[in-house]
This record gives C-alpha cells, sequence and structure tokens, in this order.
C-alpha cells in the first residue's frame, strides 16, 4: 500500500505545503490537505475550475491528485475552544468539524490511518512589528498559530499515525540569528518549534515509533512571505551571498521533505535540516 499524507497549511499553489504535496506525490504518496477555513472556499473552487491544473503536472506527466480537502483552523483544539466571534464569523459558519480534534476525527473516520504528518503552517498578526514593539497578544497569536499548532496536530494523530510515520515543518533561520523585520514573535514562534521538534522527536519516538524533523528553508515568494514584505530582500542577499548562487525552488524543499518522510531517512529524527542553498553556514555577508 502507498503510504497516505496530510499536510496542513495548503491554500494555493506558491507555498512550501504544495511543493512538498507534489514531492510526495510524485514518490507515490496518497495527499490529503488541511486548508485554512478563511481560505477554503477560494481554494477549492480553483482547484476545481482548473486554475492549478498546470502546477499539478508531475514529473511522469500525470496530474497531481488531492484525495481530500479538510476545512481547519490549527489555533483552536476543540469546539469549546472556539469564541462566538468566530463562530458566527460568516468565513467559519459555511463549514463544520474544523478544530484539530474533529478534523483528526475526520480523518480517522475517512481513511482510518496515515503515515506521513506535514505542518506547512504559520500566521503572526503582529510580523511586521519589531519584537520591542509586540504586544503579548501578537506575541502570543505568533506562538499559537506558528508553534503549538504542530503540538496539537502531532498529539492528536499520533494515534492514527502508523509505526515508521514520519512528521515534518518547516522553520526559519530567524530562530537561532537576528533577522530584522520578521517580528512579531515569529522568530520565537519559530526558535520553540526547532526546540519542540527535538522534544516531541523523543515522545514520538518512544512511544509511537514516528519520526519528528524540521526543515529550515530558504526564501521563497509564497503568500505569507509577501505579506511579511521584504521577501525580495532576502532572496536578493541569499543569491548575493550562499554558497550556492541559486534561486531556492519550492521543489527543493518538496523533494527533501520527501526524504525526510521516507524510510531513506529511517535514522534521522530530532533533526533542524537546512534546505536554503548553504546561506546558515555564512558568518558573513560577501
Ligand atoms: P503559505 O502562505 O503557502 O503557507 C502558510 C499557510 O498557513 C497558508 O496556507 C495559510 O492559509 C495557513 N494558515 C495560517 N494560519 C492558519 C491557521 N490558524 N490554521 C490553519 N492554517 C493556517 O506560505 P509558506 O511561506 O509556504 O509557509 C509555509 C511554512 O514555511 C511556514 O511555516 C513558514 O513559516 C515556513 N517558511 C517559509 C519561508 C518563506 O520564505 N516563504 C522560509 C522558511 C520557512
Amino acid at each position: 500500500r502507498g503510504k497516505r499524507a496530510f499536510i496542513a497549511g495548503v491554500a494555493d499553489d506558491n507555498g512550501y505545503g504544495w511543493a512538498i504535496a507534489k514531492s510526495l506525490a510524485a514518490a507515490g504518496a496518497e495527499i490529503i490537505v488541511g486548508t485554512w477555513v478563511p481560505a477554503l472556499n477560494i481554494f477549492e473552487s480553483s482547484l476545481r475550475r482548473g486554475k492549478f491544473d498546470e502546477s499539478r503536472v508531475l514529473p511522469d506527466g500525470s496530474l497531481m491528485e488531492i484525495t481530500k480537502v479538510y476545512p481547519m483552523d490549527a489555533v483552536f483544539d476543540c469546539p469549546e475552544d472556539v469564541p462566538e466571534d468566530v463562530k458566527t464569523n460568516k468565513r467559519y459558519a459555511g463549514s463544520s468539524n474544523w478544530t484539530v480534534q474533529e478534523v483528526v476525527e475526520c480523518v480517522k473516520k475517512d481513511f482510518g490511518s496515515i503515515d506521513i504528518l506535514v505542518h506547512s503552517l504559520a500566521n503572526g498578526p503582529e510580523v511586521s512589528k519589531p519584537l520591542l514593539e509586540t504586544s503579548r497578544n501578537g506575541y502570543l497569536a505568533a506562538l499559537s498559530a506558528s508553534s503549538y499548532s504542530f503540538v496539537s496536530l502531532l498529539k492528536n494523530f499520533l494515534p492514527i499515525m502508523n509505526p515508521g510515520g514520519a512528521s515534518i515543518s518547516l522553520t526559519y533561520i530567524a530562530s537561532e540569528r537576528i533577522i530584522p523585520g520578521y517580528g512579531g514573535g515569529m522568530s520565537s514562534a519559530k526558535a520553540a518549534l526547532e526546540s519542540d521538534t527535538r522534544v516531541l522527536a523523543f515522545e514520538a519516538g518512544r512511544k509511537h515509533k514516528v519520526r519528528v524533523n524540521t526543515i529550515s528553508a530558504g526564501p521563497l515568494r509564497s503568500r505569507a512571505a509577501k505579506a511579511i514584505g521584504f521577501i525580495d530582500m532576502m532572496i536578493d542577499y541569499s543569491l548575493a551571498n550562499a554558497p550556492l548562487q541559486k534561486e531556492l525552488s519550492a521543489e527543493e524543499v518538496g523533494n527533501a521533505a520527501a526524504f525526510l518522510a521516507s524510510p531513506m531517512s529511517s535514522a534521522i529524527t530530532g533533526a533542524v535540516v537546512y534546505v536554503d542553498n548553504g546561506l546558515n553556514a555564512m558568518a558573513v555577508g560577501v
């Protein structure tokens, strides 16, 4: 049987989640995705209308199939956590079962189990503010959406993950080195995600034989990255300074994720794997 992957954080064909889905599909995995509730309608209608067909093409010429799209909001664990204004918001009211626990229950009902969990989502409402100007709420919201969301997904999926399974998240070097402009507590959120990768590797490894790794990815012009506002500068900086002078493609991150999800990496867990043209290894700009 082929492996089944749940990819959280796909809402268009520009981000890392989409590229990881493609690499996993090319390797023979069945793809199911979790899409942020407010982005669900546009994503599903674009899929249906064929807007992504060009980017669905796999190396063998076939089109990537997404077996099912689940609405999801990873900042809520169960219905009791959802405040009234969100519940009645018209972008949410049209969908149901989108808290983490409910999504996992639905996946269990529909498919029974998964082998691969990918977390490719982040959100920091105050990302454009320096840390010194970040509010407590903004900071906690960044951690909730970008770090605890992974703990919650893994914790809820583990009981239906097959032994030998793997999970992968996406992080950024701003967690360990200063990147001015990556504010709002997002640098803190990535530091937490990386630390949690180690602790969760131990807990999920001992208890469920599941591996936990994170990819520290170089800059990509995704929807989320464009919203931060400095992505072109980061891409130019990498081109000028990284050991490998080429623009990083999402596919390169997708392929690394496929490796980390496969038995080829069966002894790798608790790792931060850099997929950034080597930029992390530089101490100075050139
Ligand atoms: P993206 O915009 O394709 O993906 C972010 C996704 O998160 C979107 O689909 C959005 O709808 C979803 N999302 C936001 N809040 C959510 C919530 N509460 N519940 C469920 N989904 C939610 O952008 P990108 O850049 O591909 O981001 C994927 C991951 O890659 C993120 O963790 C990001 O921090 C990381 N990353 C991105 C880099 C870049 O330069 N683009 C560099 C290094 C890491």
